[in-house]
């Protein structure tokens, strides 16, 4: 199995520790582990030019030098793992950067067949409010794109300097 984490912060911090954590129960022998990290894999923010939902995706100013990278990444992958630290209620700017330029790829748009068939995993960490609202931030996308299974894993964390 390939397993994509996708990490909302380059921090190596609680969240991807937890994110550690969750693969080490599930990887097996065998199975295929690649990480990424925002912005460091993604850094650009979606300038609303609408290409990549009324002409292709491969019209985004982004796509050379960082989505066509990505997203072949994310559709080679068997099991998606997002993490996200919770920022103002929320999911790191980073992260939502990310899934702003997958806007075409919703239900209504142009959704990708494969997503039928991955599983996800959301993670957030907080320390103390937000989870449920970050969860959302990343669960609703991955709905949109049609993922097959999709669970969320919240978790409190002291504050970490
Ligand atoms: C800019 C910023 C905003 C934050 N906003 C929240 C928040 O709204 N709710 C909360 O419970 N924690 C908030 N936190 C705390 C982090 O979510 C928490 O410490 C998280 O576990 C940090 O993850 P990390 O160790 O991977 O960086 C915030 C932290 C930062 C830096």
């Amino acid at each position: 199995m390939k397993i994509l984490m996708i990490n909302g912060t380059m921090r190596k911090g609680s969240t991807y520790q937890v994110g550690k954590l969750a693969i080490e129960e599930i990887m097996q022998e065998g199975d295929q582990l690649t990480e990424l990290f925002l912005p460091k894999d993604m850094p650009e923010f979606c300038r609303g030019c609408a290409a990549c939902i009324r002409e292709s995706e491969t019209r985004c100013l982004d796509y050379l030098m960082y989505m066509k990278r990505f997203t072949r990444m994310i559709d080679e992958a068997d099991l998606l793992i997002f993490t996200s630290p919770v920022y103002v209620m929320h999911v790191s700017g980073a992260m939502k950067a990310l899934l702003d330029h997958y806007g075409y790829r919703c239900m209504i748009h142009r959704p990708e067949a494969s997503m039928f068939g991955k599983q996800a995993i959301c993670i957030v960490t907080a320390a103390g409010g937000g989870i449920r609202s970050a969860l959302k931030d990343i669960k609703d996308s991955l709905l949109y794109w049609g993922v097959a299974r999709i669970y969320t894993l919240g978790v409190k964390v002291g504050t970490s300097g």
